[in-house]
C-alpha cells in the first residue's frame, strides 16, 4: 500500500507536509481552498501530478462556498510550470460535480502510475542500475510514482540491482524525499551529489536514467527539475537510455515545443542557504530556475499510461483525447 499524501476526508484535505520530511511526519489539516493553495505554493505539496490532485480538491472545497472562479484564478498563480495543475483546474471547473471530478482525477493518476511502472520496467532486460533525479514517487503523485514507480516495479520484478538518486540541489528532493520513500520500502539505493552523475556513469555500468516531468510539449521536449537537462546530456554521452516517465496529464498538447514552457524562478535563499543557515558571502548574485527543458532528441523513450513512445515524438493528439 502506497502513501496517501493528499486525502480528502469529511470535507477537509489531509496533506503530508513534505517540507518537514524526512525528520518529521507532519500532517496538515486544511479546511479552506486558500489553505490548500498555500500548501501548493509553499511546497508542502509538490510534484506535478500531486499538485494537480491537491488543486482539484481545493476547487471542490471552493465550490461549496461559491468561490470556484476566484479559487481557480488563485490556484493558477501558485506554480507555473507543472501543467497538471492547469489541466486539473479546467476539469474541475467544467465538471457538474467538482468533488466527484477531483476523486476521478486522483483515481486516474493512481492507475496511470501502475501502468507507467509496468511499461517502464518492460524496458529492462536484466537486474538494472537506474539513475533518477528529484522526487517522483508517492510523495509527488497519488500512486506509486512515475520514474520512482518504474524503480519500485522493477524491484518487485527482480529487475532492479540498485537505484542511484541524485540529491537534487537546491531543495534536495532526491536526498530527502526519494531516499525516505525507498528506505520505507527497503529498496536498494545510494545517493550521489548532482555533479557526480557523469563520474558514476564513467565508473559503473548504468542501464537506464529515468526522470519525471512537469510539462511535456507536443514534440516531446520536457520540463523537469533543474539538473535533468545535464543528466540527459551526460546520458547521451555515455549511450545510456534516458527515459521520461509521466502520465498523459503532464502532456501539454497545445504547445509545439519546450520553448513555450514557462519556467518558475525561485528565491535566491534556496541557493545561498542550507537548512535556513546562510553559507554564502553577502551580496552573492544567484540564478535559480526550478526546472529546465530537455530537448526531445535526448529522450530515448517517453513512458506514459498509454504505453511507451519513441522518437520522433508527436504527442499533440494524446492529451486532447485524454482531456475531458
Ligand atoms: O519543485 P517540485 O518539488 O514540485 O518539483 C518536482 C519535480 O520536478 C518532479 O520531478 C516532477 O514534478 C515529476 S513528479 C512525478
Amino acid at each position: 500500500m502506497h502513501l496517501d499524501p493528499v486525502a480528502y476526508v469529511e470535507g477537509r484535505l489531509r496533506v503530508l507536509d513534505q517540507r518537514a520530511l524526512p525528520n518529521q511526519q507532519i500532517w496538515l489539516d486544511l479546511s479552506t481552498w486558500q489553505q490548500a493553495a498555500e500548501a501548493i505554493e509553499t511546497m508542502a505539496v509538490r510534484g506535478a501530478p500531486l499538485i494537480g490532485v491537491a488543486a482539484a480538491y481545493a476547487l471542490a472545497m471552493a465550490h461549496k462556498t461559491g468561490e470556484i472562479n476566484e479559487a481557480a484564478r488563485a490556484l493558477e498563480r501558485t506554480r507555473p510550470t507543472a501543467v497538471n495543475l492547469f489541466h486539473a483546474i479546467r476539469r474541475v471547473e467544467n465538471a457538474p460535480d467538482p468533488l466527484a471530478e477531483a476523486h476521478a482525477i486522483k483515481n486516474e493518476e493512481i492507475a496511470a502510475n501502475q501502468a507507467i511502472g509496468n511499461f517502464g520496467a518492460s524496458l529492462l532486460a536484466k537486474p538494472s542500475t537506474i539513475i533518477t533525479i528529484c522526487s517522483t514517487g508517492s510523495l509527488a503523485t497519488p500512486g506509486i510514482g512515475t520514474a520512482l514507480g518504474i524503480i519500485k516495479t522493477a524491484f518487485q520484478k527482480n529487475l532492479l540491482k540498485e537505484a542511484i538518486l541524485l540529491e537534487t540541489r537546491p531543495r534536495l528532493q532526491g536526498l530527502k524525499l526519494n531516499a525516505w520513500e525507498l528506505s520505507q520500502e527497503n529498496i536498494p539505493f545510494r545517493v550521489i551529489a548532482d555533479g557526480a552523475a557523469a563520474a558514476f556513469m564513467s565508473a559503473h555500468s548504468v542501464d537506464m536514467v529515468a526522470a519525471g516531468a512537469d510539462r511535456i510539449a507536443a514534440n516531446g521536449d520536457t520540463a523537469n527539475k533543474i539538473g535533468t537537462l545535464m543528466l540527459a546530456i551526460v546520458s547521451d554521452t555515455f549511450k545510456i537510455p534516458f527515459v521520461i516517465a509521466a502520465p498523459t496529464s503532464t502532456i501539454d498538447s497545445k504547445i509545439p515545443s519546450g520553448e513555450q514552457i514557462p519556467i518558475e524562478q525561485r528565491a535566491a535563499s534556496e541557493i545561498v542557504e542550507i537548512a535556513q543557515t546562510r553559507i554564502a558571502p553577502e551580496n552573492v548574485r544567484v540564478w535559480n530556475p526550478a526546472f529546465d527543458v530537455t530537448p526531445a532528441r535526448l529522450i530515448s523513450h517517453i513512458v506514459t499510461e498509454r504505453g511507451v513512445f519513441a522518437p520522433p515524438y508527436d504527442l499533440g493528439a494524446i492529451r486532447s483525447s485524454a482531456e475531458k
